[in-house]
């Protein structure tokens, strides 16, 4: 029986890409299959998150039951990759010395030679370093038989919001070529993709003729791609949203009609100290921007609560912003002050239970305004690309739609990975149902 390998994935949807790519290259060059049995691995991968605090302690919290299998299995391999793995880098040997391997987000493709070297002198290796864009060279072809898929088209991030962790863990923005974001679309056989980026918007693609692509002529250039028929992108940031970037909700009609735009804070204060380098102000504008270009286009947001020096007024003057600009599903975190970060040598007055008690008004809004943007789907047409058979329901397919609602509709197999257009006609607590048109 061959070697087999367990993965698990911590956080956000660039870890999941990178997982995917950890799969290939342990597949393609260790002859690893992937196992949903950590019990039965006999290299366990953890690809790690440190945005907040949580991610990262359940980490060591893993790695300490981890560690009981290594007790009775000293064959197992353990390897720890991903954000936590590139803050903490040797510490993690320090505080978990049964760990053989440390790798960061830009490494992973070096995983091969780090097991070779731990199999050779039987000691720990580590590589958190950042070669630039290097990864992307050695990566082998997916065999993913999955319609939708992510590819990265940039790495790092060079925006330095002070509450942030993610520049120091994944380094400063670096953009692939056009042509290898292109040449890695065509290749993976989907019908449907998502740019992945701390910052796609801030995306400069050299191009073979030595010119410099942004991330609109990007999306025009995937649009051309005929085998794809809806591109999605994230994350964004409000600060690179270019006119011809809002134009593109108008005029590629391949571009689902949602974004995710991170506002943070509505309090100019409080945004100002986040190092946002934008107004309440100018993010309205930007709203108000797509609004106009792409009439009905779902917006989503994060929202950060206890921000360090965030009074009460703040507060709420994001909780009036976010009903303001009613934003679809979004997602709220109470502030983690992270290791190393501005924002972790300020002051922090607010007590947990008032974060909590921010928070939890933000989301129930938030949940609102959700069920609102759903409510107003009835009677509407949609495309949606339909990904899987209903569990429960003979004869019932399921597909999502631009917005990420997923709509039953019924018909047979030979809609699975297909786009359809459908009409939505039933909203019921649980489900959306439509009909193909
Ligand atoms: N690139 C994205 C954000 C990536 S991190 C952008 O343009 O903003 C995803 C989200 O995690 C952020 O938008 C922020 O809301 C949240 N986040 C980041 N650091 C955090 C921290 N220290 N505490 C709480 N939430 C944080
Ligand atoms: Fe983090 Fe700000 Fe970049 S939230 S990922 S530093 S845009």
């Amino acid at each position: 029986m061959g070697k087999k390998v367990f993965i698990k994935t911590f956080g956000c949807q660039m870890n999941e890409y990178d997982s995917e790519k950890i799969n290939d290259v342990l597949a393609s060059k260790n002859k690893l299959t992937q196992t949903k049995e950590q019990e039965d691995a006999d290299l366990i991968v953890l690809n790690t998150c440190s945005i907040r605090e949580k991610a990262e302690v359940k980490v060591y919290s893993d790695l300490g039951r981890i560690r009981k299998l290594k007790e009775s299995n000293p064959n197992l391999r353990i390897a720890v990759g991903g954000c936590v793995a590139s803050q903490e880098g040797s510490n993690i040997i320090k505080k978990a010395p049964y760990v053989d391997i440390v790798f960061g987000p830009q490494t992973l493709h070096r995983l091969p030679d780090l097991i070779k070297a731990r199999e050779k002198n039987g000691k720990p290796q580590i590589d958190i370093s950042f070669p630039e864009i290097e990864k992307f060279d050695h990566l082998p072809v997916s065999n993913s038989i999955n319609p939708s898929s992510m590819v990265s088209i940039m790495e790092g991030c060079s925006k330095y919001c002070s509450f942030c962790v993610v520049p120091y863990t994944r380094g400063e923005e670096v953009s692939r070529p056009l042509n290898d974001v292109l040449k890695e679309i065509i290749t993976k056989n989907i019908s449907e993709v998502t740019l992945l980026g701390q910052n796609v918007n801030a995306y400069r693609g050299l191009m073979d003729n030595g010119e410099i692509a942004d991330f609109a002529t990007l999306i025009e250039y995937v649009s051309e791609i005929s085998e794809i028929k809806r591109i999605r992108f994230s994350t964004s940031h409000p600060n690179e949203m270019s006119d011809a970037l809002i134009d593109c909700f108008n005029n590629i009609d391949k571009l689902a009609k949602m974004i995710h735009l991170p506002i943070q804070a509505g309090s100019d204060r409080v945004l100002s100290a986040m190092k946002r380098n934008y107004t309440t102000l100018e993010y309205k504008s930007i709203i108000r921007k797509l609004r106009k270009k792409c009439p009905g286009i779902s917006i989503t947001s994060d929202f950060i609560v206890g921000f360090p020096t965030e009074t009460l007024k703040d507060f709420n003057s994001t909780k009036s912003i976010m009903k303001e600009l009613e934003f679809d599903y979004s997602f709220s975190f109470i502030y983690s002050p992270r290791p190393g970060t501005p924002a972790s040598y300020l002051e922090d007055l607010t007590s947990h239970e008032e974060k909590l008690k921010r928070l939890h008004e933000l989301q129930t809004e938030n949940m609102y305004q959700g069920e609102i943007f759903t409510k107003k789907m009835l009677s509407t047409t949609q495309r949606i690309l339909i990904d899987s058979k209903s569990k429960r329901k003979t004869g019932v397919f399921l597909g999502k739609t631009d917005n990420n609602r997923v709509v039953e509709i019924e018909g047979d197999k030979s809609l699975l990975n297909k786009f359809v257009t459908v009409k939505i006609d039933k909203i019921l607590k649980k489900n959306i149902q439509g009909t193909i048109i």
